[in-house]
């Protein structure tokens, strides 16, 4: 099989910490509230929502109570800590960098900065309304500003929606938003002025908002002395969804000793009392999170073409290759990637990325009909491969909203997911290179890059083929171009051994 390169490295991966096997859930232990669920219909709630989780692979980037995590050649997040975590000089990094060249173990490590880390949802349901993970799940949004990656738009339906929250309800034994006769938390009555005002003077007082922002609220903590806490506060949500998200009964648990409600939270305990911890949930609920109004979002227009000649080399190594391929790979790779033939829920486009050979080879439409993503479709006047990224620059007015630029979330899209999935947009400067390499007729690689021999991973051959420019679409010759055939050759003799 041709995947060695990654595959190796993924060799030396740390074990995942969720085991294989789902032991029967055990009522809760703590003295968090709970509900009473019928055992039969827990069990059943339970095992329905994890073949959902199952489906839509969410244990690629999250941890989930025991759902078996991710196979390691696919899991977002333990790989791409394994890999920036490797120590220059230790033994392991030394090896690989021997193997495969120090510089490309040096761009691994300089390019990986997202999924690194992502919500633990173990037990999620416990702080966390049933009915809000489904209206979330629906319509995602921007929950952590510090946070630059985003829940992606999984394609759910409403039932698998409604499976997957009721799954969390189940977890925690937390009442079930679909059950007969459910009534949902009431919010505690609202404090009068001065007991708003005490929470207020509390929260600044205890250093909340040294890691929470809470809306537009002045929290005593700038953007700037927010952001130098980073590690702490990466995954601390912002406050102004507490109200609609969280369960007003746990939350006094919560604020007091979080570690009781949720053991693997990184929120410490903030040594306030019951007391303190009433008013402050008071206020969390009753503050006004001063919102700006919501945006009028409007998808940006294509940027026009530089100046200058932009090469092939340089797209991919600014735009497709650093970041998009990750989802676009090739069919052979252990994970071909959700864009090309699926995952996380996705049937995938087929559209691989990998080599400009596979790039002008399209990605196929609902029928099944191949496209080139750099020619404008029948009556549009932009290349596909330019609209995703602008649809992505839309979401970002609800997927990213940075600290203390707080506002009242626009309408969901109704588009196809903008690109790249739930990753911070490209910027002008990227697309407009994008745009260049288009305009000037998709000129295609003329010299061979890559490690020819290690026809895997980041080191695939990149090379000239027959027709080496147009943006139209061509499909793979069935005579292979010499550099690919020698590279093959290689690649056959060193994996024969497996
Ligand atoms: C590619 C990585 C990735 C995958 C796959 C993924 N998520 Fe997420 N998810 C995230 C990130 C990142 C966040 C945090 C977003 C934020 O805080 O703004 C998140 C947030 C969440 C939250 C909110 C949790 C909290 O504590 O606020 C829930 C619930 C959730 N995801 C459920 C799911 C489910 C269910 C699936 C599978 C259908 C899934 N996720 C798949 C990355 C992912
Ligand atoms: C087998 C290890 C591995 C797995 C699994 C993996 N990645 Fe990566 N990822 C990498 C490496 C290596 C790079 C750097 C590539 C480069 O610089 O050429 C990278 C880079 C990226 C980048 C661009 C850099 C950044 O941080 O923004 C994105 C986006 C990305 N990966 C997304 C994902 C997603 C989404 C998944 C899961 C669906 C995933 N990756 C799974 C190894 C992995
Ligand atoms: C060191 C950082 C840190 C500090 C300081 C901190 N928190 Fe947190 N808090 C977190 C993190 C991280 C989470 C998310 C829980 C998780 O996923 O582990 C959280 C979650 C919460 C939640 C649940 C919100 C939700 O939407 O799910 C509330 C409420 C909360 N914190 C209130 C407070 C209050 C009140 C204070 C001050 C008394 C405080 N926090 C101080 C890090 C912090
Ligand atoms: C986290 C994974 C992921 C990343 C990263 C990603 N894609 Fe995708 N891409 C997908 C999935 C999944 C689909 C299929 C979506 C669907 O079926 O609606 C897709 C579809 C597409 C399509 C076809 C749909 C269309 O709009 O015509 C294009 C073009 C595309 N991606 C371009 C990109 C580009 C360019 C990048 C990098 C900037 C990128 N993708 C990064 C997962 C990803």
């Amino acid at each position: 099989m041709r995947r060695l390169f990654l595959f190796l490295l993924l060799a030396g991966c740390p074990k995942q910490d969720s085991p294989k096997e789902q032991p029967a859930p055990a009522p809760s232990a703590s003295a968090v509230a709970t509900v009473a669920w019928d055992p039969a219909v827990r069990n059943e709630a339970i095992k329905t929502g994890a073949v959902v989780l199952a489906k839509h692979q969410c244990t690629r980037c999250h941890t989930i109570d025991a759902q078996p995590a991710a196979a390691r050649p696919l899991h977002c997040t333990s790989c791409h800590q394994f890999l920036k975590g490797l120590e220059p000089g230790k033994d392991q990094w030394n090896g690989l960098a021997k193997k495969y060249g120090k510089d490309v173990i040096e761009r691994y490590q300089r390019n990986i900065v997202h999924l690194m880390r992502v919500p633990d949802l173990t037990g999620l349901g416990k702080r966390v309304r049933a009915d809000w993970i489904a209206a979330y799940l629906a319509q995602p949004h921007d929950l952590r500003p510090l946070l630059e990656d985003s829940m992606l738009r999984h394609a759910l339906d409403p039932k698998e929606i409604r499976d997957v929250a009721r799954y969390f309800a189940a977890v925690a034994e937390a009442p079930d938003p679909w059950a007969a006769g459910y009534v949902a938390p009431a919010a505690p009555p609202k404090p009068d002025d001065a007991r708003l005002a005490r929470g207020r003077t509390l929260f600044v007082a205890k250093g909340c908002g040294g890691c929470h922002v809470f809306g537009n609220v002045n929290t005593g903590v700038d953007a700037k002395t927010l952001e130098a806490g980073r590690a702490a506060a990466l995954l601390a949500p912002n406050l102004r969804f507490a109200r609609e998200r969280t369960r007003p009964e746990v939350l006094v648990d919560w604020i007091m000793d979080p570690k009781k409600v949720m053991p693997q939270t990184t929120m410490p305990p903030m040594g306030v009392t019951r007391e303190e911890a009433e008013l402050l949930r008071d206020y969390l609920f009753h503050e006004d999170p001063a919102l700006a109004a919501a945006p009028a979002v409007k998808e940006p227009a294509a940027p026009a073409p530089l100046d200058r000649a932009v090469a092939y080399e340089e797209v991919k190594e600014r735009v497709l290759g650093k970041v998009c391929v990750h989802c676009h790979m090739n069919d052979y790779e252990k994970d071909p990637g959700p864009g090309n033939l699926g995952g996380l829920g996705y049937n995938g486009v087929q559209l691989r990325m990998r080599t400009y050979e596979t790039l002008v080879s399209g990605a196929a439409d609902a029928k099944g009909e191949r496209y080139s993503v750099l020619l404008p479709g029948k009556g549009e006047t932009v290349a596909p491969i330019v609209r995703a990224l602008l649809r992505r620059r839309a979401e970002a007015a609800r997927d990213s909203i940075a600290a203390f630029q707080d506002h009242a979330l626009p309408p969901y899209p109704s588009t196809p997911p903008g690109m790249p999935m739930g990753l911070p947009a490209m910027t002008d400067e990227e697309i407009q290179l994008l745009v260049t390499w288009i305009a000037q007729g998709c000129v295609g690689p003329t010299k061979i890059t890559g490690m020819s021999g290690a026809n895997d991973g980041y080191l695939v051959p990149d090379g000239p083929i027959a027709k080496n420019k147009g943006c139209e679409l061509r499909m793979p010759d069935s005579k292979r171009p010499a550099w690919a055939v020698a590279s093959e050759k290689t690649e056959k003799l060193e994996t024969k051994p497996k």
